[in-house]
């Protein structure tokens, strides 16, 4: 089998027309590409047109040189997978183990790394059941790109534009040269938001999805790490591939992290941790009458009281505030004991629950001095390899 051999699938999106570019890109970098269109993609760019770009004979269903038992066949020669454009409808077979062309069959049958494009209308990318769907594939290791944001088919604007050919394959040798700079190196990561119970109906709770801790731990799986993820109350799926705790309060989030802390060697502090819990936990459900106020006790500063105990680990904290303060940035880094803090500005429901973030990555250098590295909008992806660049350049 060739190591450098694709199959790359075509779903039934007006973009297929932009993948016979891809197809001769990825030809021009050495791979040798098979491609399998999906029966409605044909209506976009017919067979003719693949089998000419790619001088291989293209087939849409099982149906076809059944002989050649050709999803198999394929399947165990190809080592990727990248598929573009992926509709709505694509990804969410895909998803859910459906086999019902020689795509679905192909990937189903397959455990090369895969590269999933979509392109659809924003409103489909933003679904729920859309949203769910790429969670589940993430979890399971596919890499699914952000689609660009952009005029539609239509007069619509929003995100669900096809990627530009160059991004697309710089995504593609992520799993095609990954870097595997982190081997052997064990990361913990926190994510998602504490709940601090009052009664068993009634919680303190944060914002926080969960996305951006979770995008950390894929890179740092990608990378080559070990990587154990403590989630908080976030609808992620179990990340494959990394050990997974849930937690709900605080506490047991302290807990966790202090059991884990000592065999780390890198720890990120993205969850978004209550400062308070109610001083008292009613058992029973408070009646509206008595709810007229809350006492609060504090819960234990998670990071800064491992950071105290830190030998060589080295300490990523986060910061979400409602105004861009580098200096505040700055005295938080100190005060947690931390090596680099992600500080950005959360106004205006721009980032939580979002792909894209912002803001400003601090890195101590040496005793006294902090240097600032500011982020335009990326992906949480793109931001979760800056921190894990510069975090590597603190392991030595
Ligand atoms: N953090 C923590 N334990 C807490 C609170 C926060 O470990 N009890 C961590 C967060 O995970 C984050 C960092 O500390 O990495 C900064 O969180 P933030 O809420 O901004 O800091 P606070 O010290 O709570 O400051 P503020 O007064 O602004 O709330």
């Amino acid at each position: 089998m060739s190591t450098r051999e694709v199959v790359l699938g075509v779903g039934g999106g007006i973009a297929a027309y932009k993948s016979c570019d891809l197809l001769r890109r990825l030809q021009d970098a050495g791979f040798g590409v098979t491609v399998i269109p999906t029966p409605a993609s044909l209506h976009f760019v017919g067979k003719a047109t693949w089998e000419a770009l790619s001088g291989r004979p293209v087939t849409t269903t099982v149906w076809e040189r059944v002989d050649e038992v050709r999803h198999v066949h394929l399947a165990k020669e190809s080592s990727f997978n990248l598929i573009a454009p992926a509709t709505a409808d694509l990804i969410a077979r895909i998803a859910h183990g459906r086999a019902d062309d020689l795509l679905t069959n192909t990937v189903l049958a397959s455990n090369a790394p895969t590269l999933i494009v979509p392109a659809m209308h924003p409103q489909m990318w933003a679904n729920p059941a859309t949203v769910a769907n790429v969670a589940l594939l993430r979890s399971r290791g596919f890499i699914v790109m952000e689609p660009d944001h952009g005029r539609l088919t239509g007069k619509d604007v929003g995100v669900g534009r096809f990627p530009d050919t160059a991004r697309i394959l710089e995504t593609f040798a992520l799993i095609t040269d990954p870097v595997r700079d982190l081997k052997d190196v064990k990361v913990l990561v926190t994510a998602g938001g504490t709940r601090e119970m009052i009664d068993p109906i009634r919680f303190i709770g944060n914002q926080s999805s969960g996305r951006q801790g979770y995008a950390l731990a894929q890179a740092a799986l990608r990378r080559g790490a070990e990587v154990t993820l403590i989630l908080a109350n976030s609808a992620l799926p179990d990340l494959v591939g990394a050990t997974t705790i849930r937690v709900q309060s605080a506490d047991e989030m302290f807990t966790q992290v202090s059991d884990c802390f000592d065999s780390c060697d890198l720890i990120a502090m993205s969850a978004a941790v209550a400062d308070a819990k109610p001083s008292h936990f009613s058992s029973e459900k408070i009646k509206k009458g008595s709810l007229t106020s809350i006492d609060l006790a504090p819960n234990k500063d998670i990071i800064a009281t491992v950071g105290e105990r830190k030998t060589t680990q080295v300490v990523v904290a986060f910061a979400a505030e409602t105004t861009l303060d580098i200096e505040e940035g700055e005295r938080k880094l100190r005060a947690k004991g931390a090596d680099i803090l992600f500080l950005n500005d959360v106004t205006g429901s721009e980032i939580f629950g979002s792909e894209q973030t912002q803001g400003v990555i601090l890195t101590s250098i040496g005793a006294d001095s902090i240097s600032r590295e500011v982020v335009e909008r990326v992906s949480k992806d793109t931001l979760a390899d800056l921190l894990l660049d510069q975090a590597l350049s603190k392991l030595g």
